[in-house]
């Protein structure tokens, strides 16, 4: 078996694409990498230093002074800025409503590429995003694209948030999760798109367990023939 194995997972925002992958990364014991979390990271930096989500040349030059830190723990990724936990931070409705504008300037993704695939180098990692399969890594050994329904995507959000005693709004929520599948699949630079080779998986009537299990029955079976 060739051990410079990679998993690559793309989907929309709430389909559940983070839960699935850290699980996924477990059992297989590889490496979790949640690309969305650098995006976000950025954001966060950027309305802290007051610089424009649409100013590519300034998010570029912060982007490079960016001293980020992905610490995998049992449990999930710390992330770490300037050594400041902002795991919380960049879950905030701020950095969520803006971090498309961000990711879609093509000298920011460009460098999050390059990062990302250094990262991937020596194989046995999970990576979840937006375009992995298609510009990150497009020879990694196996590729899911997984979606569910907007509906469902929202539900989850919601339960999600009132599990942290955020109180929030279906519709609401349904509108956010709508306008960002719009501005990254309609992006310029490397949009939200399934890998011609990628296995699309719609998880809509799923639960997390049984779709890490479909996941992992087909990444076995795609490692064995590798
Ligand atoms: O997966 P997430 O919700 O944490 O991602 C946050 C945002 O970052 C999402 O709206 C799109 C962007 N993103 C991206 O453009 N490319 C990636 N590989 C990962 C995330």
């Amino acid at each position: 078996m060739n051990s410079n194995i990679n998993v690559a997972i793309d989907g929309p925002a709430g389909a559940g694409k983070s839960t699935v992958a850290k699980l996924l990364a477990a059992k297989l014991s590889f490496v979790y990498i949640d690309t969305g979390a650098m995006y976000r990271a950025l954001t966060w930096k950027a309305k802290e230093d007051n610089v424009d989500y649409h100013d590519e040349v300034s998010l570029t030059k912060l982007l490079e002074k960016m001293d980020l830190e992905l610490k995998y723990e049992q449990g999930g990724v710390k992330i770490i800025l300037g050594g400041k936990d902002i795991t919380e931070a960049v879950r905030s409705p701020e950095v969520t409503n803006n971090v498309s504008y961000v990711a879609r300037h093509a000298r920011i993704r460009d460098y999050m590429v390059m990062k990302q695939q250094e990262l991937a180098a020596k194989g046995k990692t999970v990576m979840d995003g937006r375009d992995i399969g298609t510009a990150v890594l497009p020879e990694a050994a196996v590729k899911f694209f997984l979606t569910a329904s907007v509906q469902e995507r929202a539900e989850r959000r919601y339960l999600e948030q009132t599990e942290k005693g955020i109180e929030s709004d279906i519709e609401l929520l349904k509108e956010e999760i709508s306008k960002r599948d719009r501005l990254d699949t309609e992006r310029k630079t490397a949009p939200l798109k399934k890998a011609d080779d990628a296995l699309e998986i719609d998880t809509t009537n799923m639960s997390i367990d049984e779709v890490v299990e479909r996941l992992l029955t087909i990444t076995q079976e795609q490692m064995e023939a590798y």
